[in-house]
C-alpha cells in the first residue's frame, strides 16, 4: 500500500456567473460556466495514525489559514473516512498554496477536492467518480467542479455540472487584490443592491467556446456578482479599466472576487496585460495561467 500521494488541483474562473433567487436555505440559484485554469495548489497526503487528521500549508497566505475543522480540507478527509466507515485511517496533509486565498478562485474548495482524490488513493477506498461528486457537493458549491476540471456549466447551487465543448487554449492574466472578500458577504451585498437575475448562460459565450474564438468569449464574459464585489472593494473598478485599456479581450471579477480576470489573445498578450496591471497600486500581484486544464489528479 502507498503511504504518500501527491495531487495537483486547478483554480477556477467563472466565464459567466448568473445569480437568481434564493432557496429555503438561502443559497442562490446559479447559472455559471466554470473554467479550470493552470494556477493550482498541490496536496501531499501521507498516512498517519488512525483518527489523526493533520494539515499544514506552504506558500502564499499560508500563515493565515485555519488548520483545524475550520478548514474544508480537514472536513473533506474526515467526511471521506466517515462515509466509508474507516476508523482505522488517518492522514497528514501538506498543501502548497498558489491559488490566492479568499480570492474568488475557489482555493479552499480546490484543496478539498484534492484531499478527496488524495485520501481515496492513500486509503485505497476505490470510490467512484459519482461518490466523490456527492461528497464534494456536501462540502461546498465549487468542490465538484474542481474534481471535474475542463469547462462546464453549473446549475442549481452550482453543483449540477454539464461539460462544455470547447476549442483552443485561453490565456488569462489575474490581478490579485490586497484584501480578500468573503463569499457570503458578497452574496449578501448582491441581495442588498440587486434583484435576482435570469440564470441563462449567454449563447454567444457557448458559441465562442465551441469554435475557440477568444474575442467572442471575451466580449460575452458576465458576472452578476461583479457590482456587489465592486461595492465592497471600489478599487476593483479601476483594476478592470486598466486591463481593458491595455487591450484585454474581456475583463471580469472572478467569482465573488476580489481577483480580477483578464482574457488575452496569446501568452505574449497575457504578459503585456500583466505588466500594465502590475504597476497599479491597487493590485497586490499578477499571475498568468491558461485553461481549460484537468481537475484534481494524482501525480
Ligand atoms: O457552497 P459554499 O460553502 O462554497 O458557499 C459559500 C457561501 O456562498 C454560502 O454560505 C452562501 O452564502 C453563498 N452561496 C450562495 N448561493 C450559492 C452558492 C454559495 O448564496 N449557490
Amino acid at each position: 500500500m502507498t503511504n504518500s500521494v501527491r495531487v495537483r488541483v486547478p483554480a477556477k474562473v467563472n466565464l459567466a456567473l448568473r445569480v437568481g433567487g434564493t432557496d429555503e436555505q438561502g443559497f442562490h440559484e446559479l447559472g455559471t460556466v466554470f473554467q479550470a485554469v493552470s494556477l493550482g495548489d498541490e496536496v501531499r497526503a501521507t498516512t498517519a495514525l488512525p483518527g489523526q487528521f493533520r494539515l499544514s500549508f506552504l506558500g502564499e497566505g499560508a500563515a493565515f489559514l485555519p488548520t483545524d475543522d475550520g478548514n474544508l480540507a480537514i472536513r473533506a478527509a474526515k467526511l471521506l473516512a466517515r462515509h466509508f466507515e474507516r476508523t482505522d485511517v488517518g492522514v497528514s496533509m501538506v498543501i502548497r498554496k498558489r491559488i490566492p486565498v479568499a480570492g474568488g478562485m475557489a482555493g479552499g474548495s480546490a484543496d478539498a477536492a484534492a484531499v478527496l482524490v488524495a485520501c481515496n488513493a492513500l486509503w485505497d477506498l476505490g470510490a467512484t467518480r459519482s461518490q466523490l461528486h456527492d461528497l464534494a457537493a456536501a462540502l461546498g458549491s465549487d468542490v465538484p467542479f474542481l474534481l471535474m476540471g475542463g469547462t462546464a456549466i453549473g446549475t442549481g447551487r452550482g453543483v449540477d455540472l454539464t461539460p462544455v465543448l470547447t476549442d483552443g487554449t485561453y490565456h488569462w492574466t489575474f490581478a490579485l487584490s490586497h484584501a480578500g472578500l468573503s463569499t457570503p458577504a458578497v452574496f449578501k451585498e448582491f441581495d442588498r443592491i440587486s434583484a435576482p437575475r435570469p440564470t441563462e448562460i449567454p449563447a454567444e459565450l457557448l458559441e465562442g467556446l465551441r469554435v475557440g474564438d477568444a474575442h467572442k468569449v471575451g466580449a460575452a464574459l458576465i458576472n452578476d456578482l461583479e457590482e456587489a464585489a465592486i461595492s465592497l472593494q471600489p478599487t476593483l473598478a479601476h483594476t478592470l479599466k486598466i486591463g481593458l485599456e491595455a487591450g484585454a479581450l474581456g475583463a471580469i471579477v472572478s467569482g465573488s472576487g476580489p481577483t480580477c480576470a483578464f482574457l488575452a489573445g496569446s501568452d505574449g498578450h497575457a504578459a503585456e496585460l500583466a505588466e500594465a496591471l502590475g504597476v497599479f497600486s491597487g493590485v497586490r500581484a499578477v499571475r498568468r495561467a491558461h485553461g481549460p486544464v484537468a481537475g484534481a489528479q494524482v501525480l
